[in-house]
């Protein structure tokens, strides 16, 4: 059995500390260790999008990156966007315009449009498409998700001083 390795990380604010396997990947080590099953794993190997998280600020496939290269990092998942607030307003805009249907594809399209929102406040339907060009969705057809964000995008917009 290969050596477990030290792991030092802050997940959701809190700092975590654990011994993982040199191959475990970062999905496996939110949803297994941590609990954190809001972090879906789909393809497993970066093409659906599901397994989005945030790591430094940045998002990436949680399916494509060892658990032990977030050594000293902050890793954020959807129940942190989720719990902090950060992302409620986006939530209610994809409730309310029914983009939660099976739900599977939604953490981490949520991730990758707060992504959008946070480095383009006012972006076009087809700045919006191509964000999300990397997440998948089986049952929408995308276009009640582009509504959603195009909404939450001009209601923080109006809300701006
Ligand atoms: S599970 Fe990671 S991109 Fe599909
Ligand atoms: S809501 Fe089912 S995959 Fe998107």
């Amino acid at each position: 059995m290969t050596d477990l390795l030290q792991l030092s990380l802050v997940v959701n604010g809190e700092p975590v500390d654990a011994h993982v396997q040199p191959r475990l990947n970062l999905a496996d080590f939110l949803r297994e260790h941590m609990k954190l099953t809001g972090t879906h794993i789909g393809c497993e190997h970066g093409v659906c999008g599901a397994c989005t998280v945030r790591v430094n600020g940045d998002i990436v496939r949680a399916c494509l990156m060892l658990a032990v290269q977030t050594q000293n990092a902050s890793v954020e998942t959807i129940e942190g966007l989720s719990d902090s607030g950060e992302i409620a307003d986006l939530q209610l805009a994809f409730r309310d315009r029914n983009v939660l249907q099976c739900g599977f594809c939604t953490p981490g399209m949520l991730m990758a449009a707060q992504d959008l929102l946070r480095q383009s406040p006012a972006p076009d339907r087809e700045q919006i498409r191509e964000h999300l060009s990397g997440n998948y969705c089986r049952c929408t057809g995308y276009h009640a998700i582009v509504d959603a964000i195009e909404a939450t995008a001009r209601a923080r917009g109006e809300r701006r001083p």
